[in-house]
């Protein structure tokens, strides 16, 4: 007699009304939820976002998982992979016998990850290791709900658009006090171009792509034009409405879509408290 599996029932709760999903009772760090992770694979293409509470997760759990949506990238920032496992990507302002464990203020503007690599992530799991009692949320932004709540006309403008994604740039602001990027790095982060609207491999819905500071221009427009039409996209993507904000707690883990959302660091107070979040980053295909 074959025998059939129950289908997993996921405990689920919106975290916004337009995408988002807590998923709760899960406990990732046991090997019994990983019939759940192929339920969780689904449910991101579906909400964007997925938020699991209350997690213990070792480094190496943490990349097991994340393996499960996909091959994993490593960060260019070789001595921001301090961890031993060089898949876990460190974002922290502590250090360890006078050196940085992590990247301290790293995405602290809108954007997707890796959006500067020809194919870049498709999502990335980020994991609270240790948070601040206040500040340093994060946003996140739907880019399927920006797109569809653009008028049909500005649609229709962009929809053959292509923009150039420069992590060059965006590491000169967001890094300008510190050492420039090595020879290696740049020769490993050139310049690329991705469409400004984008499609999802998996749902074919529409999605815009753009971002601050690493999007340095619209090509094929002149460039004063290339500026206010960036600007434009980029202050109507991150409205209200299409935004949720997290406020972590230790033992969090995020996993977003970087194919339909975007997302932005918010400040704390990085002399009075600490933070260590590790981030897996799961490689993607190129953009169309
Ligand atoms: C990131 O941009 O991946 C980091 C977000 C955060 O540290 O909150």
């Amino acid at each position: 007699m074959p025998t059939f599996e129950e289908p997993i029932v996921l405990n689920t709760q919106p975290l916004h009304p337009g995408f988002g999903l807590e998923v709760m009772d899960l406990d990732l760090s046991s090997p019994d939820s990983d019939n759940a992770i192929d339920a969780l694979v689904d449910e991101l293409d579906k909400h964007s976002l997925i938020l699991l509470r209350n997690q213990k997760l070792s480094n190496e759990r943490h990349v097991e998982i994340s393996r499960r949506f996909g091959p994993l990238m490593t960060h260019v920032l070789k001595q921001f992979l301090t961890t031993g496992l060089p898949e876990i990507y460190v974002l922290s302002n502590v250090s360890e016998n006078g050196k940085p464990i992590g990247n301290h203020k790293e995405g602290w503007n809108w954007h997707s990850d890796l959006s500067y690599v020809a194919e870049p992530s498709m999502g990335s799991l980020l994991y609270a290791v240790e948070v601040p009692p206040e500040g340093a949320d994060t946003l996140f932004a739907s880019m399927h709900l920006a797109y569809e709540g653009l008028p049909a006309d500005m649609q229709n403008r962009i929809r053959n658009l292509r923009a150039t994604h420069s992590y060059a740039g965006y590491y000169g602001k967001a890094f300008a006090d510190r050492a420039p990027l090595t020879e290696e790095q740049k020769a490993r982060t050139p310049d690329v171009i991705q469409p400004v609207v984008r499609t999802h491999p998996t749902t074919g819905r529409l999605s815009l792509y753009v971002g601050q500071d690493i999007v340095k221009c619209i090509n094929d427009l002149p460039e004063t034009e290339s500026e206010a039409l960036l600007a434009e996209l980029n202050a109507h993507a991150i409205k209200d409405e299409f935004v949720f904000r997290h406020r972590w707690q230790q033992g969090d883990l995020i996993l977003w879509d970087n194919r339909c959302t975007m997302h932005c660091a918010t400040p704390y107070d990085d002399n009075k408290y600490r933070r260590v979040m590790h981030r897996t980053t799961v490689a993607g295909s190129r953009p169309f």
